[in-house]
């Protein structure tokens, strides 16, 4: 591989790379927040314990092919019976915060209120009890991925009755939860559930990716005025959306072309322009898919319009900026019709040979991205208060807790954060890793471990253990940073 680079890099008479900036000693602002992620379908297991419904992911899971193995979260780290145990790790990990997620279908199993199920909702309030006890903040996501399989079986979020549907499961839990919860995140990387979960839309009719995207737009902006209007005078929390982004760099940066490839790389838009700009999609989404469907011979857009109304309702709901972020991509512009993926909008991506690897083929270790997007989010954005909701990196293979690259990694991506902090004046409030242990990792199920804890998923007591880079974060929140 390294002669096909140098090969590369002789016909392209070298290769413009993005500079990697030197380290920055110094600490992060007081009461920043250090947390670590999970979600619920990834680690709770008891997937059919006292009464929960089922998922789209229990039935994803169940189908065979679909997932590496054919692993299941049947058990999965069995959380759900292993509350001390997860409070234990946290407070080893010394982390102020912790992000956990809400499974819909344990707490609604027709994913209506018609029928609630108590002993799910008190698996959560038990944990969120033990995190109090621990003086850890709890962080939580009300849809991380696992729609409730009824809901689903109406046509799920092709259907709009779930906007209501979502906002009465979200009141729920703000009336239950809410006097000790107070950070929410509606929805996790919206970008996936409707992309990955309902296709890719490039042919016709292919709308769906478009419809639910404007349904989980309108279900966040619903759930946010409810507690805004509601709840947050008596339980004083924050309720945003998480959204993932990759950071793009121009494939030559010395080419127009792939210079604007990067800007509207952003998948990021889709849901940010809505809900922190204007209320509305951005101008490139909407001319690209309305020319494209339009050369498809439909008589009109795939992309659904907000109303004026709409518009105005969805305009602002946002608390803070959530982001999930792991990796970085070099784009150019291609003229063949790519809409969403690749990073939308005809534009492609690819990445760069010399880039360190990491268990998952779609994550490359390139720390500077990370500072760059935070940047970009603050001047986009309107300077929003941001928090990181994930950042980590996988490995595969054999097992090895000295796992140094994981700690090279949390060590550089935290130190971009910092100088975004501090040298670039970003209002970062508070840093999660992914993940406090291995998990179930969706399609390719146990493969690709992201978890500062082993699981010997072989032993019935599914025990834990800390690898070298769970002391490593530990050591960094202690100091809170880098301090010389
Ligand atoms: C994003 C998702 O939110 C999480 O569920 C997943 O495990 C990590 N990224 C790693 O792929």
């Amino acid at each position: 591989r390294s002669a096909v680079y140098y090969a590369e890099i002789i016909r392209n008479n070298g290769i413009p790379l993005p500079k990697e900036d030197g380290f920055l000693y110094g600490e992060f602002p007081k009461n920043f927040w250090w947390s670590v992620a999970t979600a619920a379908y990834q680690i709770e297991g008891g997937w059919r314990a006292d009464g929960k419904g089922l998922s789209i992911w229990d039935q994803f899971s169940h189908t065979p092919l679909k997932i590496s193995n054919d692993d299941t979260g049947d058990v999965a780290c069995d959380s759900y019976h292993k509350i001390e145990a997860d409070v234990e790790m946290l407070k080893s990990l010394k982390v102020s915060h912790y992000r956990f997620s809400i499974s819909w279908s344990r707490v609604l199993p027709d994913g209506t209120t018609r029928y609630i199920n108590e002993m799910g909702l008190n698996y959560y309030e038990r944990l969120i009890d033990a995190l109090l006890a621990a003086n850890i903040m709890p962080q939580v996501t009300l849809y991380h991925w696992d729609l409730p399989l009824a809901l689903q079986n109406v046509g799920g979020w092709e259907n709009d009755t779930i906007v209501q549907r979502f906002k009465e499961y979200a009141e729920l839990l703000f009336q239950r939860l809410g006097d000790k919860v107070k950070f929410w995140i509606t929805f996790n990387e919206p970008y996936n559930t409707a992309y990955c979960g309902y296709g890719v839309g490039t042919a016709a009719p292919g709308r769906a990716p478009y419809v639910v995207g404007h349904n989980l737009i309108k279900a966040h902006a619903e759930a946010w005025h409810l507690y805004n209007e509601t709840y947050r005078a008596k339980q004083g929390g924050l309720i945003s959306i998480t959204i993932n982004s990759d950071w793009a760099e121009p494939r030559n940066p010395y080419n127009q072309e792939d210079i604007d490839a990067a800007r509207q790389y952003f998948f990021l838009g889709w849901f940010a322009h809505p809900i922190y700009k204007n209320g509305d999609y951005n101008e490139v989404m909407k001319t690209r898919i309305r020319d494209r469907s339009l050369a498809q011979g439909l008589s009109q857009s795939r992309l659904p319009e907000f109303t004026e109304s709409e518009k105005q309702r969805i305009k602002g709901t946002y608390d803070y900026f959530g982001l999930n972020h792991y990796t970085t991509v070099l784009t150019y512009k291609i003229n063949y019709p790519a809409e969403v993926f690749s990073g939308g909008l005809g534009v492609a991506s690819v990445t760069d040979r010399s880039w360190l690897n990491s268990g998952s083929v779609w994550l490359k270790v390139t720390p500077f991205g990370f500072r760059k997007l935070l940047r970009w989010i603050k001047e986009e954005y309107n300077n929003p208060p941001i928090y990181v909701t994930e950042n980590g990196v996988s490995e595969r293979g054999d097992l090895n807790f000295n796992d140094t690259w994981r700690m090279h990694y949390y060590r550089s991506y935290i130190n971009e954060a910092l100088k975004a902090v501090v040298l670039d004046g970003v209002d970062l409030r508070g840093y999660t890793a992914w993940t406090l242990m291995d998990n179930f990792e969706w399609a390719v199920g146990f493969d690709e471990k992201f978890g500062f804890y082993h699981v010997n998923f072989t032993d019935p007591e599914l025990q834990r253990r800390p690898k070298a880079s769970a002391r490593y974060y530990a050591q960094i929140i202690n100091c809170n940073g880098f301090p010389d």
